[in-house]
Protein backbone atom coordinates (compact mmCIF):
# COMPACT_ATOMS: atom_id res chain seq x y z
CA UNK A 1 0.00 0.00 0.00
CA UNK A 2 1.75 3.64 -0.88
CA UNK A 3 1.90 5.69 1.80
CA UNK A 4 -0.78 8.06 2.78
CA UNK A 5 0.72 11.57 0.80
CA UNK A 6 2.23 9.17 -2.12
CA UNK A 7 -1.88 8.22 -2.29
CA UNK A 8 -3.27 11.62 -2.51
CA UNK A 9 -0.82 13.39 -5.22
CA UNK A 10 -3.09 14.47 -8.31
CA UNK A 11 -6.29 13.86 -5.46
CA UNK A 12 -6.06 16.58 -2.76
CA UNK A 13 -5.30 20.33 -3.92
CA UNK A 14 -4.25 22.89 -1.44
CA UNK A 15 -5.41 26.07 -2.85
CA UNK A 16 -5.96 29.42 -1.52
CA UNK A 17 -9.56 28.64 -0.29
CA UNK A 18 -8.38 24.99 1.26
CA UNK A 19 -5.10 25.44 2.15
CA UNK A 20 -4.83 22.89 4.18
CA UNK A 21 -6.70 19.18 5.28
CA UNK A 22 -6.65 16.14 7.20
CA UNK A 23 -6.71 12.63 6.31
CA UNK A 24 -7.66 9.21 7.63
CA UNK A 25 -6.19 6.42 6.43
CA UNK A 26 -8.84 4.48 6.66
CA UNK A 27 -7.64 0.78 5.98
CA UNK A 28 -5.43 1.94 9.20
CA UNK A 29 -8.38 2.86 11.24
CA UNK A 30 -9.62 -0.70 10.50
CA UNK A 31 -6.53 -2.48 11.15
CA UNK A 32 -5.76 -0.85 14.38
CA UNK A 33 -9.75 -1.43 15.55
CA UNK A 34 -9.46 -5.16 14.95
CA UNK A 35 -6.28 -5.61 16.43
CA UNK A 36 -7.49 -4.24 19.57
CA UNK A 37 -10.52 -6.91 19.04
CA UNK A 38 -8.36 -9.95 18.15
CA UNK A 39 -6.31 -9.07 20.99
CA UNK A 40 -9.48 -9.05 23.70
CA UNK A 41 -12.01 -10.55 21.97
CA UNK A 42 -14.56 -11.36 24.92
CA UNK A 43 -14.13 -7.51 25.54
CA UNK A 44 -16.54 -5.20 24.44
CA UNK A 45 -14.84 -2.41 23.47
CA UNK A 46 -15.74 1.36 23.31
CA UNK A 47 -13.97 4.00 21.30
CA UNK A 48 -13.44 7.27 23.91
CA UNK A 49 -15.56 9.64 21.72
CA UNK A 50 -13.44 12.49 22.40
CA UNK A 51 -10.73 12.02 20.31
CA UNK A 52 -12.27 11.84 17.07
CA UNK A 53 -16.18 12.19 17.21
CA UNK A 54 -16.93 11.79 12.99
CA UNK A 55 -20.26 10.41 12.65
CA UNK A 56 -18.99 8.49 9.21
CA UNK A 57 -15.85 7.19 10.95
CA UNK A 58 -18.17 5.87 14.07
CA UNK A 59 -20.55 4.40 11.99
CA UNK A 60 -17.41 1.81 10.94
CA UNK A 61 -16.64 1.20 14.52
CA UNK A 62 -20.20 -0.10 15.24
CA UNK A 63 -20.06 -1.86 12.07
CA UNK A 64 -17.27 -3.54 13.79
CA UNK A 65 -18.90 -4.43 17.27
CA UNK A 66 -17.83 -1.01 19.27
CA UNK A 67 -18.99 1.50 21.20
CA UNK A 68 -18.62 4.54 22.19
CA UNK A 69 -17.23 6.56 25.76
CA UNK A 70 -18.92 9.77 25.84
CA UNK A 71 -17.79 12.28 28.16
CA UNK A 72 -20.49 14.87 27.81
CA UNK A 73 -24.04 15.05 26.61
CA UNK A 74 -23.60 16.57 23.10
CA UNK A 75 -20.85 14.07 22.21
CA UNK A 76 -23.29 11.33 22.91
CA UNK A 77 -25.22 12.18 21.21
CA UNK A 78 -23.57 12.57 17.81
CA UNK A 79 -22.92 8.95 18.52
CA UNK A 80 -26.55 8.09 19.63
CA UNK A 81 -26.99 9.82 16.16
CA UNK A 82 -25.29 8.48 14.15
CA UNK A 83 -25.21 4.63 14.98
CA UNK A 84 -28.63 4.00 16.87
CA UNK A 85 -28.85 0.92 18.99
CA UNK A 86 -25.04 1.23 20.04
CA UNK A 87 -23.92 1.15 23.66
CA UNK A 88 -23.00 4.40 24.77
CA UNK A 89 -20.77 4.31 28.28
CA UNK A 90 -21.78 8.41 29.58
CA UNK A 91 -19.21 9.37 32.17
CA UNK A 92 -19.24 12.92 31.88
CA UNK A 93 -17.18 14.72 35.66
CA UNK A 94 -20.17 17.05 35.30
CA UNK A 95 -23.91 15.29 34.27
CA UNK A 96 -26.19 17.91 35.36
CA UNK A 97 -29.40 16.52 36.82
CA UNK A 98 -31.62 16.69 33.36
CA UNK A 99 -28.53 14.97 31.73
CA UNK A 100 -28.58 12.38 33.92
CA UNK A 101 -32.57 12.09 33.74
CA UNK A 102 -31.81 11.86 29.72
CA UNK A 103 -29.12 9.39 29.73
CA UNK A 104 -31.23 7.54 31.61
CA UNK A 105 -34.31 7.91 29.10
CA UNK A 106 -31.92 6.75 26.35
CA UNK A 107 -30.76 3.57 27.29
CA UNK A 108 -26.82 4.74 27.94
CA UNK A 109 -24.49 2.64 30.54
CA UNK A 110 -24.17 5.76 32.86
CA UNK A 111 -20.93 5.64 35.26
CA UNK A 112 -20.82 8.06 38.55
CA UNK A 113 -17.68 9.80 39.30
CA UNK A 114 -18.58 10.56 42.94
CA UNK A 115 -20.89 9.09 45.46
CA UNK A 116 -22.31 12.44 45.48
CA UNK A 117 -23.43 11.57 41.92
CA UNK A 118 -24.04 8.11 42.48
CA UNK A 119 -27.36 9.34 44.63
CA UNK A 120 -28.65 11.67 41.72
CA UNK A 121 -29.17 8.34 39.36
CA UNK A 122 -31.72 5.41 39.64
CA UNK A 123 -30.72 2.98 37.44
CA UNK A 124 -28.15 -0.07 37.64
CA UNK A 125 -24.82 2.10 36.93
CA UNK A 126 -21.23 1.90 37.67
CA UNK A 127 -18.99 4.21 39.68
CA UNK A 128 -15.43 5.04 38.80
CA UNK A 129 -12.74 4.53 41.07
CA UNK A 130 -9.37 6.55 41.53
CA UNK A 131 -7.72 2.67 41.21
CA UNK A 132 -4.77 5.30 42.81
CA UNK A 133 -1.51 3.75 40.66
CA UNK A 134 0.01 7.34 40.27
CA UNK A 135 0.77 9.64 37.48
CA UNK A 136 2.34 9.02 33.71
CA UNK A 137 4.72 11.31 32.61
CA UNK A 138 2.09 13.95 31.02
CA UNK A 139 0.55 15.66 34.76
CA UNK A 140 -2.39 17.36 32.69
CA UNK A 141 -3.63 14.14 31.43
CA UNK A 142 -3.02 12.18 34.49
CA UNK A 143 -5.82 11.23 36.45
CA UNK A 144 -5.20 8.35 39.25
CA UNK A 145 -2.38 10.02 41.60
CA UNK A 146 -3.53 11.16 45.42
CA UNK A 147 -4.94 14.53 43.82
CA UNK A 148 -6.85 13.63 41.08
CA UNK A 149 -10.61 14.42 41.51
CA UNK A 150 -11.87 11.79 39.29
CA UNK A 151 -13.77 8.62 41.01
CA UNK A 152 -13.85 8.15 44.22
CA UNK A 153 -10.33 6.33 46.04
CA UNK A 154 -10.63 2.30 45.56
CA UNK A 155 -9.88 1.95 49.08
CA UNK A 156 -12.02 4.13 51.25
CA UNK A 157 -15.83 3.15 50.05
CA UNK A 158 -18.06 2.51 52.04
CA UNK A 159 -18.04 -1.46 52.56
CA UNK A 160 -21.52 -2.19 51.98
CA UNK A 161 -21.50 0.26 48.99
CA UNK A 162 -22.82 -2.22 46.36
CA UNK A 163 -22.78 -1.18 42.09
CA UNK A 164 -23.87 -2.96 39.38
CA UNK A 165 -20.22 -1.48 37.43
CA UNK A 166 -16.53 -0.01 38.43
CA UNK A 167 -15.28 2.15 36.38
CA UNK A 168 -11.80 3.38 36.03
CA UNK A 169 -9.74 5.52 33.78
CA UNK A 170 -5.67 6.28 34.07
CA UNK A 171 -4.79 8.51 32.50
CA UNK A 172 -3.75 9.14 28.53
CA UNK A 173 -0.66 8.75 26.13
CA UNK A 174 1.86 8.65 29.33
CA UNK A 175 0.82 5.95 31.37
CA UNK A 176 2.46 2.65 30.99
CA UNK A 177 1.31 -0.47 30.75
CA UNK A 178 2.40 -2.18 33.95
CA UNK A 179 -0.24 1.39 35.40
CA UNK A 180 -3.14 0.20 33.16
CA UNK A 181 -2.46 -3.59 34.53
CA UNK A 182 -2.18 -2.71 37.77
CA UNK A 183 -5.67 -0.75 37.70
CA UNK A 184 -7.17 -3.40 36.52
CA UNK A 185 -6.28 -5.62 39.04
CA UNK A 186 -7.74 -3.18 41.92
CA UNK A 187 -10.61 -2.43 39.62
CA UNK A 188 -11.28 -6.56 39.71
CA UNK A 189 -10.24 -7.07 43.58
CA UNK A 190 -13.23 -4.82 43.97
CA UNK A 191 -15.65 -6.88 41.90
CA UNK A 192 -14.63 -9.76 43.47
CA UNK A 193 -15.48 -8.49 47.02
CA UNK A 194 -19.11 -7.13 45.65
CA UNK A 195 -21.13 -9.35 44.34
CA UNK A 196 -23.51 -7.41 42.56
CA UNK A 197 -21.06 -6.45 40.27
CA UNK A 198 -22.02 -7.09 36.60
CA UNK A 199 -19.34 -4.62 34.88
CA UNK A 200 -16.29 -4.06 34.97
CA UNK A 201 -15.10 -0.72 32.55
CA UNK A 202 -11.17 -0.92 32.55
CA UNK A 203 -11.51 3.21 31.04
CA UNK A 204 -8.46 3.74 28.10
CA UNK A 205 -5.38 5.30 28.38
CA UNK A 206 -2.65 3.46 25.90
CA UNK A 207 -0.58 5.21 24.34
CA UNK A 208 -0.31 5.43 20.44
CA UNK A 209 2.58 3.22 19.76
CA UNK A 210 1.12 0.60 22.26
CA UNK A 211 0.31 -3.21 21.21
CA UNK A 212 -2.31 -4.57 21.75
CA UNK A 213 -1.31 -7.87 22.52
CA UNK A 214 0.93 -7.10 24.47
CA UNK A 215 -1.52 -5.20 26.83
CA UNK A 216 -3.60 -8.15 26.42
CA UNK A 217 -0.78 -10.72 27.97
CA UNK A 218 0.37 -8.55 30.48
CA UNK A 219 -3.57 -8.68 31.63
CA UNK A 220 -4.04 -12.34 31.37
CA UNK A 221 -1.14 -12.84 33.54
CA UNK A 222 -1.88 -10.17 36.19
CA UNK A 223 -6.05 -10.47 36.23
CA UNK A 224 -6.88 -13.54 35.10
CA UNK A 225 -10.53 -13.28 36.31
CA UNK A 226 -11.48 -10.50 33.75
CA UNK A 227 -10.90 -13.76 31.30
CA UNK A 228 -13.64 -16.02 33.27
CA UNK A 229 -16.51 -14.52 31.88
CA UNK A 230 -17.77 -13.74 34.90
CA UNK A 231 -18.47 -9.66 33.93
CA UNK A 232 -18.63 -8.01 31.01
CA UNK A 233 -15.34 -6.24 30.47
CA UNK A 234 -15.58 -2.37 28.55
CA UNK A 235 -12.39 -0.65 27.81
CA UNK A 236 -12.75 2.60 25.88
CA UNK A 237 -9.58 3.57 24.02
CA UNK A 238 -8.92 6.97 21.77
CA UNK A 239 -5.60 7.53 21.05
CA UNK A 240 -4.17 4.58 20.62
CA UNK A 241 -6.97 3.76 18.05
CA UNK A 242 -6.99 6.85 15.96
CA UNK A 243 -3.91 9.17 16.36
CA UNK A 244 -1.40 7.32 14.07
CA UNK A 245 -4.20 6.95 11.53
CA UNK A 246 -4.40 10.15 10.33
CA UNK A 247 -1.98 12.96 9.06
CA UNK A 248 -2.75 16.85 8.02
CA UNK A 249 -1.38 18.38 5.35
CA UNK A 250 -0.72 22.25 4.96
CA UNK A 251 0.05 24.76 1.93
CA UNK A 252 3.31 27.02 2.86
CA UNK A 253 2.52 30.20 2.66
CA UNK A 254 5.29 32.19 3.01
CA UNK A 255 8.89 30.90 3.72
CA UNK A 256 11.39 33.65 5.40
CA UNK A 257 14.10 33.80 7.57
CA UNK A 258 14.14 30.20 8.01
CA UNK A 259 10.39 30.08 9.00
CA UNK A 260 7.82 28.47 6.91
CA UNK A 261 4.35 29.82 8.19
CA UNK A 262 1.55 27.26 7.42
CA UNK A 263 -2.28 27.01 8.09
CA UNK A 264 -2.02 24.96 10.72
CA UNK A 265 -1.06 26.27 14.34
CA UNK A 266 -2.28 26.24 18.07
CA UNK A 267 -6.33 26.15 16.92
CA UNK A 268 -5.44 22.51 15.69
CA UNK A 269 -2.06 21.10 18.13
CA UNK A 270 -3.28 22.73 20.98
CA UNK A 271 -1.19 20.43 22.93
CA UNK A 272 1.63 20.37 21.18
CA UNK A 273 1.98 24.31 20.93
CA UNK A 274 1.10 25.07 24.70
CA UNK A 275 2.96 21.98 26.11
CA UNK A 276 5.70 20.84 23.74
CA UNK A 277 7.65 19.35 25.91
CA UNK A 278 4.50 16.85 26.69
CA UNK A 279 3.38 16.36 22.92
CA UNK A 280 5.37 16.05 19.59
CA UNK A 281 3.88 15.02 15.92
CA UNK A 282 6.30 14.64 13.15
CA UNK A 283 6.74 16.69 10.69
CA UNK A 284 7.72 16.05 7.02
CA UNK A 285 8.58 18.50 3.95
CA UNK A 286 6.66 18.02 0.69
CA UNK A 287 6.88 19.36 -2.77
CA UNK A 288 3.43 20.39 -4.54
CA UNK A 289 3.02 17.24 -5.41
CA UNK A 290 3.40 15.31 -1.91
CA UNK A 291 6.43 13.86 -2.94
CA UNK A 292 8.99 14.60 0.17
CA UNK A 293 11.67 17.79 -0.76
CA UNK A 294 14.78 15.56 -1.92
CA UNK A 295 18.67 17.47 -1.79
CA UNK A 296 20.59 19.37 1.04
CA UNK A 297 19.19 19.88 3.86
CA UNK A 298 18.26 23.05 6.13
CA UNK A 299 16.82 23.17 9.60
CA UNK A 300 13.37 25.23 9.54
CA UNK A 301 10.80 26.35 11.84
CA UNK A 302 7.07 25.29 11.34
CA UNK A 303 5.32 27.93 12.78
CA UNK A 304 1.48 27.91 12.72
CA UNK A 305 -1.14 31.09 11.76
CA UNK A 306 -1.92 32.40 14.69
CA UNK A 307 -0.82 35.77 15.89
CA UNK A 308 1.17 35.14 18.86
CA UNK A 309 5.37 34.12 19.08
CA UNK A 310 4.67 31.01 20.40
CA UNK A 311 2.66 29.41 17.68
CA UNK A 312 5.30 26.89 16.48
CA UNK A 313 4.92 23.39 15.44
CA UNK A 314 8.48 22.64 15.75
CA UNK A 315 11.29 22.27 12.74
CA UNK A 316 11.90 20.00 9.96
CA UNK A 317 15.52 19.54 8.12
CA UNK A 318 14.90 20.06 4.28
CA UNK A 319 15.64 21.92 1.29
CA UNK A 320 14.36 25.53 1.80
CA UNK A 321 11.16 25.41 1.61
CA UNK A 322 8.77 27.82 -0.65
CA UNK A 323 5.12 29.09 -1.04
CA UNK A 324 3.01 26.38 -2.27
CA UNK A 325 5.36 23.26 -0.58
CA UNK A 326 3.26 21.28 1.72
CA UNK A 327 3.99 20.05 4.95
CA UNK A 328 2.65 17.00 5.98
CA UNK A 329 1.95 16.90 10.38
CA UNK A 330 1.58 12.93 11.32
CA UNK A 331 -0.07 11.58 14.67
CA UNK A 332 -3.23 13.87 14.20
CA UNK A 333 -6.21 11.18 13.71
CA UNK A 334 -7.19 11.71 17.56
CA UNK A 335 -7.47 14.91 20.01
CA UNK A 336 -6.60 16.94 17.06
CA UNK A 337 -9.80 18.71 15.89
CA UNK A 338 -12.26 17.31 18.78
CA UNK A 339 -9.95 19.92 20.54
CA UNK A 340 -9.77 22.87 17.66
CA UNK A 341 -9.26 26.04 19.12
CA UNK A 342 -11.36 29.67 18.13
CA UNK A 343 -8.15 31.68 18.46
CA UNK A 344 -8.32 34.24 15.47
CA UNK A 345 -11.70 32.74 14.29
CA UNK A 346 -10.07 30.72 12.03
CA UNK A 347 -12.11 27.81 9.90
CA UNK A 348 -11.58 24.48 10.56
CA UNK A 349 -10.26 22.46 7.51
CA UNK A 350 -11.82 19.95 5.65
CA UNK A 351 -11.06 15.92 6.80
CA UNK A 352 -11.07 13.03 4.32
CA UNK A 353 -10.87 9.80 4.65
CA UNK A 354 -8.97 7.75 2.20
CA UNK A 355 -9.42 3.53 1.76
CA UNK A 356 -7.20 1.18 0.50
CA UNK A 357 -8.45 1.06 -2.97
CA UNK A 358 -8.48 4.72 -2.74
CA UNK A 359 -11.94 6.31 -2.55
CA UNK A 360 -12.13 9.14 -0.60
CA UNK A 361 -14.73 9.92 1.55
CA UNK A 362 -15.56 13.24 3.40
CA UNK A 363 -15.65 12.97 7.36
CA UNK A 364 -15.97 16.86 7.57
CA UNK A 365 -16.68 19.79 4.99
CA UNK A 366 -14.90 21.98 7.92
CA UNK A 367 -16.07 25.55 8.30
CA UNK A 368 -17.15 28.63 6.13
CA UNK A 369 -16.43 31.98 7.05
CA UNK A 370 -20.13 32.16 7.14
CA UNK A 371 -20.02 29.76 10.00
CA UNK A 372 -17.55 31.92 11.81
CA UNK A 373 -19.85 34.91 11.07
CA UNK A 374 -22.85 33.02 12.63
CA UNK A 375 -20.67 31.60 15.32
CA UNK A 376 -20.15 35.37 16.84
CA UNK A 377 -23.78 36.18 15.28
CA UNK A 378 -22.59 38.73 12.58
CA UNK A 379 -24.55 36.30 10.39
CA UNK A 380 -27.41 38.64 10.09
CA UNK A 381 -25.05 41.40 7.93
CA UNK A 382 -25.12 40.29 4.30
CA UNK A 383 -22.04 37.93 3.25
CA UNK A 384 -19.29 39.74 1.99
CA UNK A 385 -17.99 37.18 -0.58
CA UNK A 386 -20.33 35.11 -1.97
CA UNK A 387 -20.48 32.17 0.02
CA UNK A 388 -23.95 30.81 -0.51
CA UNK A 389 -22.87 27.70 -2.18
CA UNK A 390 -21.47 24.76 0.89
CA UNK A 391 -18.07 24.51 0.61
CA UNK A 392 -16.80 21.53 -1.32
CA UNK A 393 -13.46 20.87 -0.23
CA UNK A 394 -9.86 20.26 -1.54
CA UNK A 395 -11.04 16.97 -3.85
CA UNK A 396 -10.28 16.52 -7.09
CA UNK A 397 -12.59 13.99 -8.70
C1 LIG B 1 -12.83 8.37 31.09
C2 LIG B 1 -11.98 8.30 29.88
N1 LIG B 1 -11.98 7.17 29.16
C3 LIG B 1 -11.22 7.05 28.04
C4 LIG B 1 -10.42 8.08 27.62
C5 LIG B 1 -9.59 7.88 26.39
O1 LIG B 1 -8.24 7.96 26.64
P1 LIG B 1 -7.20 7.65 25.49
O2 LIG B 1 -7.60 8.48 24.32
O3 LIG B 1 -5.89 8.05 26.04
O4 LIG B 1 -7.29 6.19 25.19
C6 LIG B 1 -10.36 9.26 28.36
C7 LIG B 1 -9.48 10.35 27.94
O5 LIG B 1 -9.39 11.39 28.51
C8 LIG B 1 -11.17 9.38 29.52
O6 LIG B 1 -11.17 10.48 30.26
Amino acid sequence: MAELAARLAGRLRLDDETPSAVVYDLGAVQRRARELRDALPAFHHCLALKAAPYAALLRRFAGWGYGFEAASMPEGLVAHRACPGATILYDSPAKTRLEIERAQALGWVLSANSLDELARISVPCSLRVNTLVGAGTIAATSVADARSRFGEPHDALPADLACAGWHAHVGSQGCSIDQLVLSARRLVDLARSRPATRWINLGGGLPAQARYADYAAALARAVPELFEGRWTVYTEMGRSLLADAARAYSRVEYARRGVATIHLGADFLLRRVYRPQDWSYPLRALGPDYAPRQGPALAQTIAGPLCFAGDLLGSVDAPTLVEGDIVEIGGVGAYTMSMWSRHCSRAMPPVYGIDDAGEILTLSEGETERDIARLWRAAAAPAVFDASSPPTGALID
